[in-house]
C-alpha cells in the first residue's frame, strides 16, 4: 500500500488549482441514468471514487467515454466524460460495489424513475458512523414506490411509475435530498421537498437537471418544488469547484504560514469556512480568480465551532480544522453534530503531539507549541488529510500509511502541495 512521507516546516507559497467537487461529480454521473441521451460532464476530478462509480454505472449499461487531452489543456483541468444510458441493462447495484462507495446507493431514485424497479444493496455502515438510509426509502415510498428489504438489498418497485408528493424530511440529509430530487423529476405531477439540504452540490445537480429539461424551483433553498416531466434530454455541464478541497488547502496554507492562491475556488460556496479561518487569524481574500490565503508569523487563535448542515461549518472540514488548531494559542472546542464517530483522527493527531480531549460529541483541543513527526495511520477520507495538515507543520518526518483513503477524495494532492514548496512525496508500496 502506498504511503506519504512529509518533512514538516516549509511555508507554502504559490498557486493551487481547485478540482471539480467529488460530492457533485458523483450525483451528476448518477443523473445520466435519467435519460437515454448523452450527458457531458466537464471538470470531473480524477478520483478513486469516480472510477468506482463508473464501474457501477457501466454495470447498469451506461456507456462512458472520456475525452482525450485537448491542445492547450493542462493537467490541472478535470476530465470531460460523456455518459450515455441509452438503455438500462441491469437494475441491480451489487453489494460488492455499493459497499465500497456509499454514494452509489443513490442510483435507487433514478433507476426507479426510469425503469420502475431497482435492486440496490444497502450500503452498510462506514468508519464515521452507521449512515442509515431510512430517509431515502421514506422519500421513495412517498413517491409511490413499494419498498422491501431482502438479504441486505432494497427491492423497490413502481410499475406504474412514480407520483409527485410532499416530502418533508425530519433532519437535513444530502443523500436523501439527492434521491428525492432525482426521482421526482420524472414523477407524474408535483413534488415538494421540505427541509431539503442546501449544500452547493445539490444546487449544482439541480441546475444540471434543469438544463436536461426538468422543472425545479427553489434551487439552493430548503424547499424544492418539482413539476414532473415525461422525459429528460442530454446536456453539457461543468462540475462545480470543490469547496471541501478549498477549505482543506486553505488550512494547509494557514497551518504552515505562507501565501497561496486557491485558483478556481468559489467564495460563495464556502459558507462558514472562511469566517472560521479568519477567526484563527488567517487572512482570507477573495480575488477575481479564486481565494488568497495568507498568514505571516502571527500565532493561530483558538476557535469554538459546531459542524452544521450548509451554510454552517461543514463536517467534511472538521478534521482539517482540528489539525489546524492543534498549534493555536489557546484551547478550541470543536463539536461534531452530523456523524456519531468522526473523531478517529484524534488518536493519530495525538501521536504527532497534539493535546486533544474528547467529551462526547465535542473535542477540546489544547494548543501546543510544537508537533513532532511520527508514523500515523489514515482511517477515512477527511481524517487522512488532517494528518497531512498536521505533518506539514510538525518537526521532522511523518509517514502516513493507508493513503488510499486520500486518493478517494483529493486529486494529485502531493503534486499540488509540492508545487507550493511542501516537502512531501508518495512512496509506492507493494
Ligand atoms: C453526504 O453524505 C456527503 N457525501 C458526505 O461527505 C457528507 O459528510 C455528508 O453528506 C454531510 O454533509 C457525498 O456527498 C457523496 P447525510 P450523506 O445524509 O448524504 C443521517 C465526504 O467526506 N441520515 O447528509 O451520506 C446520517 O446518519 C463524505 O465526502 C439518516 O439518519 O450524509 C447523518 O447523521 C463523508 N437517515 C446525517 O443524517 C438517512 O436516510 C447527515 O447525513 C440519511 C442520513
Amino acid at each position: 500500500m502506498d504511503r506519504i512521507r512529509i518533512r514538516g516546516g516549509n511555508r507554502l507559497n504559490g498557486t493551487i488549482a481547485i478540482s471539480g467537487a467529488k460530492n457533485a461529480a458523483l450525483p451528476l454521473m448518477i443523473v445520466s441514468l435519467l435519460t437515454p441521451e448523452t450527458l457531458t460532464l466537464s471538470n470531473v476530478p480524477r478520483l478513486a471514487d469516480v472510477k468506482l462509480l463508473q464501474r457501477i454505472l457501466q454495470n447498469h449499461g451506461v456507456d462512458i467515454m472520456i475525452a482525450g487531452k485537448r491542445p492547450g489543456q493542462n493537467g490541472q483541468s478535470g476530465d470531460t466524460k460523456q455518459l450515455s444510458a441509452k438503455t438500462i441493462a441491469d437494475t441491480t447495484a451489487p453489494y460488492e460495489l455499493v459497499s465500497k462507495m456509499r454514494a452509489s446507493f443513490w442510483v435507487l431514485g433514478p433507476l426507479l424513475a426510469r425503469c420502475g424497479e431497482a435492486k440496490v444493496s444497502l450500503p452498510g455502515g462506514c468508519a464515521i458512523g452507521t449512515r442509515p438510509v431510512d430517509m431515502h426509502l421514506l422519500a421513495m415510498e412517498k413517491l409511490g414506490a413499494e419498498i422491501a428489504i431482502e438479504n441486505g438489498y432494497v427491492i423497490a418497485k413502481a410499475p406504474r411509475g412514480l407520483t409527485g408528493a410532499r416530502i418533508s424530511f425530519d433532519k437535513v440529509s444530502v443523500g436523501a435530498t439527492h434521491a428525492a430530487l432525482m426521482a421526482s423529476v420524472l414523477a407524474k405531477g408535483d413534488t415538494i421537498i421540505e427541509n431539503a439540504a442546501r449544500e452547493p452540490e445539490i444546487g449544482d445537480v439541480a441546475e444540471c437537471l434543469v438544463k436536461m429539461g426538468a422543472k425545479i424551483e427553489g434551487i439552493h433553498s430548503s424547499t424544492l418544488r418539482i413539476t414532473g416531466v415525461t422525459s429528460l434530454h442530454g446536456c453539457e455541464h461543468e462540475v462545480i469547484a470543490d469547496r471541501i478541497e478549498t477549505g482543506t488547502y486553505a488550512m494547509c496554507a494557514g497551518m504552515t504560514g505562507g501565501d497561496v492562491l486557491l485558483k478556481g475556488a468559489r467564495p460563495d460556496t464556502l459558507g462558514a469556512v472562511m469566517d472560521v479561518m479568519r477567526q484563527t487569524g488567517i487572512e482570507v481574500t477573495e480575488t477575481n480568480d479564486g481565494i488568497r490565503i495568507y498568514r505571516n508569523g502571527a500565532a493561530l487563535q483558538p476557535v469554538n465551532v459546531d459542524t452544521q448542515p450548509y451554510p454552517g461549518f461543514p463536517t467534511d472540514c472538521q478534521a482539517q480544522l482540528m489539525a489546524l488548531v492543534t498549534k493555536a494559542n489557546g484551547t478550541s472546542m470543536i463539536r461534531e453534530t452530523i456523524f456519531e464517530n468522526r473523531f478517529m483522527h484524534v488518536q493519530e493527531l495525538a501521536r504527532l503531539g497534539a493535546d486533544i480531549h474528547l467529551h462526547g460529541d465535542t473535542a477540546e483541543v489544547r494548543g501546543v507549541a510544537k508537533l513532532t513527526g511520527a508514523p500515523v495511520m489514515a482511517t477515512d477520507l477527511r481524517a487522512s488529510v488532517s494528518l497531512v495538515i498536521a505533518a506539514l507543520a510538525a518537526e521532522g518526518e511523518t509517514m502516513i500509511n493507508r493513503v488510499y483513503h486520500l486518493d478517494r477524495g483529493f486529486e494529485t494532492l502531493e503534486e499540488k502541495l509540492q508545487a507550493c514548496g511542501a516537502d512531501i512525496e508518495r512512496i509506492s508500496g507493494n
